[in-house]
Formats: structure tokens, C-alpha cells, sequence
């Protein structure tokens, strides 16, 4: 039988092992991070804006193309009846939104530390300003789910280890690293997938201002943690950097196979998660997720050592060099 509401999941509590700095500054001094925090508070918007009285297509609800599905082109895929390809596109786009909805209140917890412990002024006024836009987000994909799609799955246990690891790390760069650019390199790619396959324009446009509000974040990320890992960190300090980028790559393409879905679906999980894993079409999608993530990855230095035997080993090497339009385009839009 399939299950219409996921298994609801307990609250897990971290520490966050931070420090909180009494800047006895208050000069912005950095021009790059100024010019962000003065277009964010411009980009301002409200999630009640949008008309939710709207609802989603019962059998496609983000209106995506079946290529879309990891099972696409499957035996599995192929035997489904057209009540039963209907179930497995509602549960696959509800687990990915869901884990975009955990993905956005780790984030919202990791502006928050980031906040506290910056030491630059023009840096922790972007990350204040991030803790807002990330409450809106966990609002605006919280209904999508919860009151839309009215099917929310837990917390992949993938995604929480990283989300974890990186909450709680003491080295606030570790934080940065793990959510502005490893979970957000792939949220990205996911918001700019939903944004040129789905037909649902209400859908589109939610999407498309969260995503505006992510290039934002992402590209704080990038020029903090540029700045370090060029300039300032030993090659020890790099190399634990490296470690935990390899172990977060690895975390979450193993992630994106969303195995928790075919139990629910009334498949069985293990014949499933191994179809997927054997699958070109689903390698493919996975791998499509971290073209914002390796180029990121190569601005900042880090592309090295075993950063590249892992990305290499994934087939993931080719991203290094794949153009970050959009961002950019998005960066410099008034
Ligand atoms: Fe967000
Ligand atoms: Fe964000």
C-alpha cells in the first residue's frame, strides 16, 4: 500500500561548538561583501505575495518531464501502471523538495553561527541578512510541501551526517564551506533544473526569486572562503579543508540516489537503489547537480590532491571548467 505521509521524523539537537565576536569595528570594509548586502536588502520579497490558493497538477505536481525521474527508462519505470508512474512522480519531487526544506533550515542555523562568529563587519551583516532570506525559503518550500503537496519525507540520514558536520564544526570556514558551497553548489543546480523543465509558472516564479536570493549566498561563500584558502591557511589546514570537501561530495551523490522513497512507493529498496546505481540516465542526473559545486570548488584552490581523484572517480572532473552564467547574470542584475 503506498504511504500518503511520510514517516515523521524526531528533531535532532546539535551543539554548535562557535564563538560569538564582539567586533569593535563597525566600518564596512569590504567593498565586494557591501555591494551584496545593499542589493539583498533591495531583493526583499514576501512569500504571502504569492497567490496559495493555487494548486499543483494531482499527477506531476512541478509539472517536470519523466526524464526528470531516476527510474526513467527502467524495467521498473516500464511495468508501472499510469496511476502508479503518478505516485512515484509525487514522491519523488515531495523527497527532493523536503530535502531542499531541511537543506534551507540548516542553512538558516548556519547564517545564524555565521553571524556571531564573523569577525568582518560587511561579512556578518550578509550573513544576518541570510538568516532572513533563509526563513523565507524554509516558509515558502514548507507550504509547497506540507500544504501543497501535503507529503513531507524526514531528513535523508546522508544529508543530515553533512548537515551536521557541518553545523557543528568549530572552524567557521568549515561551515561556510559545507553550506554555502557544497549544499547550496547542488540546491542551486536543483532550483535552476526546476526552473527550465517545469511547466508550472507558479512554481517557476517561487523558484526563481529563491534562487536569486541563493546566487546572493553562494556567492558570499565564494569570496570568504577564496580569500582563505588562496591567501591565508597552511597546507595542513588546506588538506583538512580537502578532506572534508571529499567526504561531502561523496555524502551527497550517494545522497541524490534517494533511496528512502521506494519503501513508501511500495518497491522494494534494495532491488531499487541498486537499478538506480546501475542506471545512465540517473548517473547522468546526479552528476548534472554539481556544475555549480566543481567550478566553485576550482575558484577556491581547492581543486587538488584528492579533491581530484574523488571528482575524477565520480565523473565529475569535466564541471571544472563549466561557465557559472546564470550566477553571474543574476550577481549582476540591478
Ligand atoms: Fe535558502
Ligand atoms: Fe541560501
Amino acid at each position: 500500500m503506498i504511504m500518503d505521509q511520510a514517516v515523521r521524523a524526531e528533531s535532532i539537537v546539535w551543539p554548535l561548538n562557535g564563538v560569538a565576536v564582539m567586533s569593535a569595528s563597525y566600518a564596512q570594509e569590504d567593498e565586494r561583501f557591501d555591494r551584496i548586502y545593499s542589493k539583498s536588502k533591495q531583493q526583499q520579497w514576501n512569500v504571502d505575495d504569492y497567490d496559495w490558493t493555487y494548486e499543483l497538477d494531482a499527477d506531476n505536481p512541478l509539472k517536470l518531464p519523466d526524464q526528470t525521474l531516476l527510474i526513467y527508462g527502467s524495467s521498473l519505470w516500464d511495468r508501472l501502471s499510469d496511476e502508479r508512474r503518478s505516485e512515484a512522480r509525487r514522491h519523488f519531487q515531495s523527497w527532493t523538495l523536503s530535502q531542499i526544506l531541511h537543506g534551507e533550515q540548516g542553512a538558516l542555523m548556519c547564517a545564524a553561527k555565521l553571524a556571531q562568529g564573523e569577525t568582518s563587519n560587511s561579512a556578518r551583516m550578509c550573513a544576518a541578512v541570510q538568516v532572513f532570506d533563509e526563513a523565507r525559503h524554509v516558509e515558502a518550500y514548507s507550504r509547497l510541501v506540507n500544504d501543497k503537496m501535503r507529503l513531507c519525507y524526514p531528513l535523508s540520514s546522508s544529508l543530515a551526517s553533512l548537515l551536521e558536520d557541518t553545523v557543528t564544526s568549530p572552524d567557521l570556514d568549515i561551515t561556510n564551506l559545507g553550506m554555502q558551497i557544497l549544499v547550496e553548489g547542488i540546491a542551486l543546480s536543483i532550483f535552476h533544473s526546476l526552473v527550465v523543465y517545469s511547466q508550472d509558472s507558479f512554481v517557476k516564479k517561487l523558484v526563481t526569486q529563491i534562487q536569486r536570493d541563493e546566487a546572493r549566498h553562494f556567492a558570499v561563500g565564494q569570496i570568504t572562503l577564496t580569500d582563505l584558502y588562496t591567501n591565508e591557511l597552511t597546507s595542513h589546514e588546506l588538506m583538512i579543508r580537502e578532506e572534508f570537501l571529499c567526504e561531502g561530495i561523496s555524502v551527497l551523490y550517494e545522497h541524490l540516489c534517494a533511496d528512502d522513497i521506494w519503501e513508501p512507493l511500495g518497491h522494494n529498496r534494495k532491488e531499487c537503489a541498486g537499478l538506480v546505481r546501475e542506471s545512465l540516465i540517473a548517473a547522468t542526473l546526479r552528476r548534472n547537480l554539481f556544475r555549480r559545486l566543481v567550478p566553485a570548488v576550482k575558484s577556491m584552490g581547492l581543486l587538488r590532491g584528492r579533491v581530484v581523484q574523488v571528482l575524477e572517480s565520480l565523473r565529475l572532473l569535466d564541471y571544472a571548467d563549466w561557465p557559472m552564467r546564470d550566477i553571474e547574470q543574476q550577481m549582476s542584475a540591478p
